[in-house]
């Protein structure tokens, strides 16, 4: 089944350390703040800001396949976006990403702006 939304553009994988994570911006206006980790050679997408006090994640550090926040420590399982450890509890959006020719893929949908 096709999902909704549009394939973005987001990085290129040679910029992506392996267990590691940059912070982009992605959509038709940048509407999207998205990490993306690279861990293992495979790509993951979440979303950039943590469910607690929106610190940035991609200020954070990658731990096996978690992201620790930078700003009190919460954990945040990255394939799933689950909540793994306090202070968080909410999880964080994910999304699905694709490489083609060294360039890192992620689907979002377009929000409309008025
Ligand atoms: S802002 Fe991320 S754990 Fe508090």
């Amino acid at each position: 089944m096709e999902q909704p939304g549009k394939w973005h553009r987001a990085a290129l994988l040679s910029d992506i350390e392996n267990d590691d994570v940059v912070g982009v911006t992605v959509g038709e206006q940048g509407e999207h703040e998205v990490a993306i980790y690279k861990l293992g050679g495979k790509c993951y997408a979440t979303a950039d800001r943590c469910t607690h006090q929106t610190a940035r994640l991609s200020d954070g550090l990658v731990i096996d396949d978690f992201i620790e926040c930078p700003l009190h420590q919460g954990r945040f399982h990255i394939p799933t976006g689950s909540a793994r450890s306090a202070p968080v509890s909410t999880p964080i959006r994910t999304y699905p990403t694709k490489v083609e020719d060294g360039v890192v893929y992620v689907l979002v949908e377009d929000l409309r702006f008025e």
